[in-house]
């Protein structure tokens, strides 16, 4: 088994910005770890492939054709990681489609460590989340069960001892109650979750942070501030993703394609901003390449001061 753990500190001199975060690269096959000292995981970027001729070929020792221009973004990493203090999965159980067959690829995750919050709801129970002035991101949720301890308290072996127990739709329910609000009261219950485990009591996982979000129509500029603290990207897009955003005075053929992503979105806007306390990123195809030409687009970004 082999792991890099890399701390990747990129110094973008052109800019004089300060860019920090962790990276991983796991062989294929091997287990993908990823872990915080303090703070919670956000992935970045996930990619499947292989981009060198010298990472996990054993120095040297490669047998297997070599294309280095084999590269897959993925989002199961993402999925399963995000909002956990450490994640540990077996790359051979993912089920990543091969981008490059015949050649040996790894796993190359990038990711934040940012202060966030966790709560935990056993079944039928409710919690409030309260972000003050701030609004709730919501990184992660699952409603299910991922250990034997956690809400067991007076109920038989029995029925705490399934602990790979996953509701799927969890994380979208939970984030659009609770996105963008100041306050939100989530309840941990089989009514709002698909049942993953009859049988099984189960609890509601809830990991997020409190954020700032700014939306951006095209050909305006996006202004970012944190006063004294810096600025830390947590999600963005260029793109179209509903028709209400932006849309006064659009004609319908400008506003009705809503599954436009610009996935290098985030990575650029984070070059531009972290580490500053203000930054202005203007919402152009020139900034970020046209992800949907014809479609009246929108910049999305979410950010943390830290
Ligand atoms: C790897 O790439 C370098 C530079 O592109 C090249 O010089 C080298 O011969 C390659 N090694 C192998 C084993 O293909
Ligand atoms: C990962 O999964 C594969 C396929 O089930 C298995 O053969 C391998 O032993 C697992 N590796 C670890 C470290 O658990
Ligand atoms: C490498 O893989 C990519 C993605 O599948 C493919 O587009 C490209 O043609 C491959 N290159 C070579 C030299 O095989
Ligand atoms: C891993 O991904 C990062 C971010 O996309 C990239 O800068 C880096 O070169 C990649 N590393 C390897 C070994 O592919």
């Amino acid at each position: 088994m082999l792991f890099l753990k890399l701390t990747l500190l990129t110094f973008i001199a052109s800019q004089g910005l300060f860019v920090s975060g962790e990276n991983m690269i796991t062989c294929e096959g091997d287990v993908h770890r990823l872990s915080c000292d303090t703070g919670l995981i956000k992935v970045k970027s996930s990619l499947y492939g292989r981009t060198d001729n010298h990472t996990c070929s054993f120095n040297g020792f490669l047998s297997e054709a070599v294309n280095t221009s084999c590269s897959l973004r993925i989002s199961t990493i993402a999925d399963r990681c995000n909002g956990l203090r450490e994640c540990e999965l077996n790359t051979s159980l993912l089920d990543t489609p091969d981008p490059c067959y015949g050649t040996y690829k790894y796993y190359n995750t990038t990711y934040d460590c940012i202060n966030g919050r966790v709560t935990v709801i056993c079944e039928r129970g409710y919690s409030t989340l309260d972000c003050g002035d701030s609004s709730i991101q919501i990184l992660n949720a699952n409603y299910g069960r991922t250990d034997s301890v956690t809400c067991s308290n007076g109920h038989s072996d029995s029925l705490t001892q399934n602990t790979n127990c996953y509701a799927q739709n969890t994380l979208s329910a939970v984030a659009s109650l609770c996105n963008g609000q100041k306050r939100c009261t989530v309840e941990a219950s089989y009514t709002i979750f698909t049942d993953p485990c009859t049988g099984t009591v189960k609890y509601l996982t809830v990991s997020y942070i409190c954020s700032r979000k700014t939306v951006t129509c095209e050909q305006n500029t996006a202004v970012l501030t944190c006063d004294a603290h810096h600025l830390k990207i947590i999600s963005a897009n260029y793109g179209r993703t509903d028709s209400t955003t932006c849309s006064s005075g659009r004609p319908a053929s400008q506003i009705s394609y809503t599954n436009c992503n610009m996935p290098d979105t985030l990575t650029i806007v984070a070059a531009r901003c972290e580490g500053q306390s203000s930054c202005e990123v203007p919402a152009t195809n020139n900034i970020f390449s046209d992800p949907c030409y014809g479609t009246y687009k929108y910049l999305t970004i979410v950010y943390v001061c830290v």
